[in-house]
């Protein structure tokens, strides 16, 4: 790779619920960091609804953007190139930020770099480890996808199992709403769940035929619903804090095994985690205590950088550039795209 010095990236990333920019100096140094979030908006809702998403980030893009700059101490002239993330996500949401991200690079004649989003979020790893270099093993579990990849060099990974169903998020935010939690699940149920006993409940624990790693959590989400079901007709009460926690332990066991076996198929010594729910302390914990039983390390960033930011995409953005990945003004936003390839 053509090393460079002082490349100056501006990220924008709006695939869900997050209006984001920042501006990231060298891939690994944050000078900024501006994520407008719209979950006070949605939570009455349950979850995102994907036309309010689309309409808040057009209102929002723009000041957004302005505000990374400020906040970095520099003008548009001083960007060397923009990134930005296409896919995967809401459709509309994704265009807001391709659209601003295509009139930028039109208006400043400045190179234009497309990320894909789960590749943002494994580059996260990358700001918060500075001397963090591939390969190594990254479990990214969010609100929309759980992969396990071996990240082989910047900007390319081999998919080693992916959800069939429900995302990890996904079900943490099924399950908080069942518990009359609120929105978005995953941090409230982390927090409840150090009130709770993890072996209150045995909830199932889902292994795929054969030798695969893919997840499945739609299981476990429907058997916590059935369990309440069942103990709200008998009239009995329950302890929320326990299911919480019985929940989190049956997902989090699962994410842990598949990662860590991932890790010694490929005969790595480092598990990263990555997206939203890679925020959560009781995976952090079993995973580094399960991965180091392997002589296996674990890294995780900081919880800002595992949600939705612009930080993770411009340092993906950063090593696109490197790597001479360009879009031009065709660049369309994709709702599902795929990782590899
Ligand atoms: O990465 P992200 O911001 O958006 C997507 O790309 O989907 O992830 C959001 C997801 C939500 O489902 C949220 O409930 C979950 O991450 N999450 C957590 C925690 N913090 C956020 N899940 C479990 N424990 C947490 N502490
Ligand atoms: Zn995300």
């Amino acid at each position: 790779m053509n090393e460079m010095e002082n490349i100056t990236i501006l990220g924008i990333e709006s695939s869900c619920d997050e209006t984001a920019a920042a501006v990231v100096l060298n891939g690994r140094e944050v000078l900024s960091n501006v994520i407008n979030t719209q979950i006070d908006i949605h939570k009455k809702f349950g979850g995102v609804v994907p036309e309010v998403a689309s309409r808040r980030h057009i209102e929002n893009i723009d000041i957004v953007i302005d505000e990374a700059l400020s906040q970095a101490g520099i003008t548009f002239d001083d960007i060397d190139a923009i990134a930005v993330t296409y896919g995967p996500g809401l459709i509309g949401a994704l265009l807001v930020g391709v659209s601003a991200a295509k009139a930028l690079a039109f208006a400043l004649d400045k190179p234009l770099v497309p990320v894909h989003h789960i590749m943002g979020h494994i580059s996260a790893n990358f700001v918060a480890h500075k001397n963090l270099e591939p390969p190594f093993t990254c479990l990214v579990a969010s609100g929309g996808h759980s992969h396990i990849v071996e990240v082989e060099d910047y900007g390319k990974c081999r998919v080693m199992g992916r959800t069939r169903d429900d995302a990890a998020g996904e079900a943490f935010d099924k399950v908080a709403r069942v518990l009359g939690l609120g929105y978005p699940g995953g941090p409230l149920i982390d927090k409840l769940a150090k009130e709770g006993k993890p072996d209150a409940v045995q909830f199932p624990r889902v292994k795929m035929s054969g030798d695969s790693l893919d997840f499945s959590f739609s299981g476990v989400k429907t058997a916590v619903i059935n369990y309440l079901h069942k103990l709200e007709q008998n009239g009995e009460t329950y302890n929320k804090a326990d299911i919480a926690a019985s929940f989190q332990e049956a997902v989090t066991d699962v994410l842990c095994e598949h990662t860590i076996e991932a890790a010694k198929r490929s005969g790595s010594k480092l598990i990263a985690l990555a997206g939203g729910v890679a925020s959560n302390s009781a995976l952090r914990e079993k995973m580094k205590c399960e991965a180091a039983k392997h002589g296996i390390d674990t890294i995780y960033p900081p919880p800002v950088l595992c949600t939705d930011n612009a930080v993770m995409i411009a340092c993906a953005g950063y090593y696109g550039y490197l790597n001479g990945e360009r879009a031009d003004m065709t660049l369309n936003a994709v709702a599902s795209l795929d990782l590899e390839g």
